[in-house]
């Protein structure tokens, strides 16, 4: 469905993007991350064929971006940091604009523009000059344009930014649903790390251009970290004793004292019955057992060498 084997682009001999490979399956999400700079948008913009590489090469539904470009576009849907819409024109105008060119007319263009506005909750704001609409605004009718030929292959740069609650959520489901319902695959380029979480079937970290890690976020989790960890809640912290008492028990790869009682990495869940009990054995009262899996974003502050907030081993 889609795949780049070193995808390679540079500006003025700087290099935007170096030797990118990555593959995925239809119906997946694809999350690019990494600061700003680091190449996610050049890399939605070769995949698109919007700009050649330099070296290396891609495939998206088949064909190739560099020389299809046109065809594959067709079949692809793209949401670009600037939106890429017309202020003079009025929202339904410029989703005509974008219909027509993806050759939809008439009654059909008509219905789908309607439909669409409504879904975006632009349908009160349909008829007036883009000029002064919100950035909010803006996104949902440039959202509407994306989706409008019901492309199997979405491109969403930034999506959410500049979005509010609401608005954030309601892209999320959408995203969630083209894919679920549709088998739509989705390329997203984000900064919002629980977005990225909730949606990425799989993710790529860039930095500076180069791919740092690429594949299923619990995949990456368990190649940082093995087992899972758990909370065990002791009202207080565990003491040395009760420590040993854990660490004796089998499947346990490691404990350490937490705030309100331990955290303990054991190699799956089935080992965590045994540890309560050797703990009740042990006269110690256990308040809770809470597994802590690692989330997409343990994994991207691990790999970018900073602690994480909720990181799965307390340190980062
Ligand atoms: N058209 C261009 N001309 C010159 N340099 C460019 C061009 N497009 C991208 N670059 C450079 O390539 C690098 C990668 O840019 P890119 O837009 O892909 O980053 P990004 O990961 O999308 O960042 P952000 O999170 O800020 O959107 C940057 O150093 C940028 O300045
Ligand atoms: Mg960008």
């Amino acid at each position: 469905m889609l795949e780049a084997v070193d995808l390679s682009r540079a500006f003025d001999g700087r290099v935007a993007l170096d030797g990118l490979g990555l593959e995925a399956d239809a119906g997946e999400v694809v999350v690019l991350l990494g600061p700003n700079g680091a190449g996610k948008t050049t890399t939605v913009r070769l995949l698109n064929g919007v700009l050649l590489p330099d070296r290396g090469c891609s495939r998206v539904l088949g064909l190739d971006p560099a020389t299809s470009g046109d065809q594959l576009r067709r079949r692809t849907g793209v949401l670009t940091e600037s939106a890429g819409l017309d202020d003079r024109l009025s929202a339904r105008q410029n989703l005509a604009a974008a219909a027509a060119i993806r050759g939809i007319r008439g009654n059909e263009a008509e219905r789908r523009i309607t439909g669409s506005l409504e879904r975006f909750g632009m349908g009160h704001r349909a008829d007036v000059a883009l000029q002064g609409a919100s950035t909010g605004e803006r996104k949902r009718v440039a959202l509407a344009g994306a989706l409008l030929h019901e492309p199997e292959v979405l491109f969403l740069d930034e999506p959410t930014s500049g979005l509010d609650p609401t608005a954030t959520r309601d892209v999320i489901d959408l995203i969630a649903d083209l894919t679920r319902t549709r088998g739509s695959t989705v390329v997203l380029c984000t900064h919002l790390l629980p977005e990225a979480g909730r949606l990425a079937s799989r993710m790529a970290v860039l930095d500076r251009g180069r791919l740092r890690a690429y594949g299923r976020p619990d995949e990456l989790a368990a190649a940082l970290w093995p087992g899972l960890a758990v909370d065990l809640d002791l009202g207080g912290p565990a003491t040395p004793p009760v420590l040993g008492v854990v660490h004796g028990c089998r499947g346990v790869l490691g404990v350490e004292a937490a705030a309100s009682g331990a955290r303990v990495r054991v190699e799956d869940r089935e080992a965590v019955p045994a540890v309560v009990a050797a703990l009740v054995a042990a006269d110690v009262a256990v308040y809770g057992a809470t597994p802590r899996p690692a989330t997409l974003e343990d994994v991207y502050f691990a790999l970018q060498g900073e602690p994480s907030p909720a990181a799965p081993d307390g340190t980062g």
